[in-house]
């Protein structure tokens, strides 16, 4: 059993792109050039034990929630909800953040329901899929309060 709750997330840097990149995989069951990000200033990527990551975009007040990914093995334990806790609990008061998430991804939406995020908007056609019709995209929002 991972022991998440004591171990403090690491950044993934550039040197990470090879496992990172394979984690991804495990994750989405597809491969995304994010490690072309590492190391760009606004790009944050932090990870828990190489078994689960989350990727954000921030410019001033503002962050995007890119991804979040938890090895098949190591889910319903608790790690998404751990990582997403903790990128917001380090962010400064008022941080307003943004996803986007696949209206079916009901894990995901869930996820995001437990930590507060609030439905926006739907994005019409938003994930492009090789051989079938595009799928729709809930946009989420929270802010973290000022106290
Ligand atoms: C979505 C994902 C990151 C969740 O990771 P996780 O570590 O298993 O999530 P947690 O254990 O922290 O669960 C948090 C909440 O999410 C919801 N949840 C998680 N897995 C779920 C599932 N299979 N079905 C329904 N709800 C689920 C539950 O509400 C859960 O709270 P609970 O345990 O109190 O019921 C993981 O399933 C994953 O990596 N999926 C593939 C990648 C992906 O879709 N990423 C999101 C892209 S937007």
């Amino acid at each position: 059993m991972l022991e998440h709750q004591n171990t403090k997330p690491e950044p993934i840097t550039k040197d990470d792109a090879s496992w990172f990149q394979s984690l991804f995989k495990v994750c989405f069951d597809r491969e995304e050039l994010w490690s072309q990000h590492l190391g760009d200033h606004k790009y944050e990527a932090f990870h828990i034990s190489k078994q689960a990551f989350i990727f954000t975009y921030t410019v001033d007040d503002s962050t995007d929630l890119l991804t979040i990914g938890v090895h098949l093995a190591q889910r319903k334990k608790g790690l998404a909800t751990y990582l997403l806790k903790w990128v917001i609990a380090k962010a400064p008061e008022g941080q307003k953040f943004f996803l986007d998430v696949e209206c079916q991804n009901i894990a995901a939406i869930q996820l995001y329901k437990k930590i507060g995020f609030e439905f926006v908007s739907i994005r019409k056609g938003y994930y492009p899929q090789l051989s079938a019709p595009a799928l729709d995209a809930f946009v989420m929002t929270y802010q973290k309060l000022l106290s």
